[in-house]
């Protein structure tokens, strides 16, 4: 099967390339991606394969029937949607749209899926069930994201989707080397507001007020104590309060602060844990102060976590692909995707594909210089066409 997989990823490649530079040359911020769903639609259509575009917003799905006979239906899903960046790589193919940027490799993830359309499409008489193509809008639409949509509009259905993989390029490790995890592989993200609200009064009678920036600064530091000393020692978390806004003019005491912040989780009871805390220590320091709060959390995107079962496969087809360079990752990475959404309902697993070549320094992720290796298409293809196959044909 790797042999044939091989072959075919071969035969396509200069495809992928030539889709994956279109596609960055003009790339589409969330919930505008309609050029990009045209490219996808189109390739799909001279391929032969059956797809229905404008799920979830500019969204495609496409089926390939296996010639085995029914059996499960395994979803291949990339995202497809670019960042409000501006593009300072140099590339003969840079975005011609001012201000926006594949600059989360989003167009090596589409770029990808059409050659998996293209290989498991070719390969279809040497499986049985089903292979649904996800194309997903607006991944980086956080707090809602693009997968909810899709799943409203039927994505997980017609027919029923039993596990979901998908990939990110992720700069740090080498072409042809991946990490995967079993378990937690990326965080939520979520969203906290907090005013904290006082009273104003001269500068120099504090006693008549109730100062809202003292305040604040108490309930920033007992918040701390929320992952010292309320989640668990071997836990992921983070509280990061990147907003602090208060105070109009100098010799007033301020009546107002508000705080904005982001609580990252790899565990749903310590993500559920958290806001309640944060909110009992904010409810307790105000108003033992004198001051009154308004607690605002957002749930954001849940944690990926990996199925062990489907991972399972995913790992294998990596090593068949990659040999010893594919690894279990050492540690999650707390950063949100919002793959985690189709994870509530189906079994997921995701991986780590290395875009960092010995000739191309690859600038980080979301950095206007982001510039993966395009000889990883080739590695992530063959990757989830085996982990496909190996799925459907277990
Ligand atoms: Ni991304």
């Amino acid at each position: 099967m790797k042999e044939r997989i091989l072959e075919l990823t071969n035969k396509y490649f200069d495809e992928m390339v030539a889709y994956r530079r279109d596609i960055h040359q003009h790339p589409e911020v969330a919930y505008q991606e309609e050029r990009t769903m045209g490219v996808i639609a189109k390739a799909l259509t001279e391929m032969g394969i059956e797809h229905k575009t404008g799920v979830g917003g500019y969204g495609v799905v496409g089926l390939i029937h296996g010639g085995k006979g029914e059996g499960k239906c395994i979803g291949i899903r990339a995202d497809i949607d670019a960042l409000a960046v501006n593009e300072a790589t140099d590339l003969p193919f840079s975005s011609v749209n001012e201000g926006v940027m594949h600059a989360c490799g989003h167009d090596m993830h589409t770029a990808g899926l059409l050659g998996v359309a293209r290989v498991l499409n070719d390969m279809k008489d040497e499986f049985k069930g089903t292979v649904k193509l996800i194309f997903q809008p607006a991944e980086e639409k956080s707090p809602t994201g693009g997968a909810p949509y899709m799943i409203e509009d039927g994505v997980l259905e017609n027919p029923k989707v039993d596990a979901i993989i998908a990939l990110h390029v992720w700069p740090g490790i080498e072409t042809g080397a991946a990490a995967v995890r079993f378990g937690p592989m990326m965080a939520s993200s979520d969203r906290v507001n907090i005013k904290i609200k006082g009273r104003s009064c001269h500068a120099s009678q504090p006693q008549d007020g109730v100062d809202a920036i003292v305040l604040a600064g108490q309930v920033i530091s007992a918040l701390q104590t929320v992952v010292s000393r309320n989640v668990p020692p071997l836990e992921s978390a983070v509280l990061t309060f990147g907003v602090i806004r208060g105070g109009k003019i100098y010799n007033v005491v301020s009546d107002e602060v508000i705080l904005e912040g982001t609580m990252r989780n790899l565990n749903f009871a310590v993500r559920d844990m958290m806001p309640k805390r944060i909110e009992a220590i904010v409810k307790g320091v105000t108003e033992g102060m004198g001051g009154s709060y308004e607690f605002d959390f957002s749930p954001g995107y849940p944690p990926v976590v990996n199925d062990p079962a489907v991972t399972e496969h995913v790992y294998a087809a990596m090593q068949d692909v990659m040999g010893d360079k594919a690894v279990i990752a050492p540690h999650s990475a707390l950063g949100g995707e919002d793959f985690a959404f189709f994870g509530e309902k189906v079994p997921i697993s995701y991986f780590w594909l290395g875009v960092d070549s010995p000739h191309i320094k690859s600038a980080p992720i979301h950095n206007a210089g982001f510039n993966p290796d395009e000889q990883a298409l080739s590695y992530g293809c063959q990757t989830l066409c085996n982990a496909a196959l190996r799925f459907l044909n277990e």
